[in-house]
């Protein structure tokens, strides 16, 4: 465990990093919200697709995210957090995931408690993150191939968006509070 006793952005500053990778917006649109709460409580925050970010180094934190396809990460963002490892490992990391919990009905709904394991288990244990948070997203037939569709009917679910923002903002406050505690990673 590493300590500092000051945040160590630049002018005493907190510096954030939210990182995404998505598809269709959704996780994109979590992580624009997330950065915006994270402003409102005064952290200097850049909120990146995962691909964009050119110093993956220079953030006291970071905020990563990626829609889930086929029970897993989209690619790019399991790649940014291996490559990342090493410098991750050692500061202050959420991650959250974007999938459609919300949509699953009946038998289905025992997916959900499985899926965090299954999809970032591995990441989880490779940098510890301090926190990890499924959301649903935005779901719709124009998104899926047409076996995805006949699976989506075949599952009972229903198209929609899922986003629940209060609990976004929610989590993000609690990132922000974790933030400006003094010392510990
Ligand atoms: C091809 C495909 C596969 C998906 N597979 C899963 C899945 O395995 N588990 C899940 O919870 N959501 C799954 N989803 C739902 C998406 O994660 C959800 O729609 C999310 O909002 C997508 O984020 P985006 O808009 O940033 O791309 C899938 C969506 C698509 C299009």
């Amino acid at each position: 465990m590493t300590s500092a006793a000051q945040p160590t952005g630049r002018h005493g500053t907190v510096r954030v990093l939210v990182a995404q990778a998505g598809v269709h917006g959704s996780t994109r649109s979590i992580a624009e919200r997330i950065a915006t709460r994270l402003r409102e409580h005064g952290c200097e925050t850049d909120a990146l697709d995962v691909e964009a970010v050119s110093e993956p180094a220079g953030y006291d934190g970071y905020v990563v995210g990626s829609a889930i396809h086929n029970m897993a990460w989209l690619p790019p963002a399991r790649r940014f957090v291996r490559t990342n490892a090493d410098v991750l490992a050692h500061r202050k990391v959420w991650l959250f995931s974007v999938g459609m919990p919300a949509a699953l009905r009946g038998p289905w709904k025992a997916l959900v408690g499985k899926e965090e394991g299954h999809v970032i288990g591995d990441l989880i244990a490779e940098i510890d993150p301090l926190g990890h948070r499924l959301f649903s997203g935005v779901i719709g037939p124009e998104h899926l191939s047409r076996a995805g569709r006949a699976k989506f009917r075949a599952m009972g679910l229903r198209y929609g968006d899922y986003r629940d923002w209060g609990a976004v903002d929610h989590w993000a406050r609690e990132i922000a509070a974790r933030l400006h505690e003094p010392g510990l990673v």
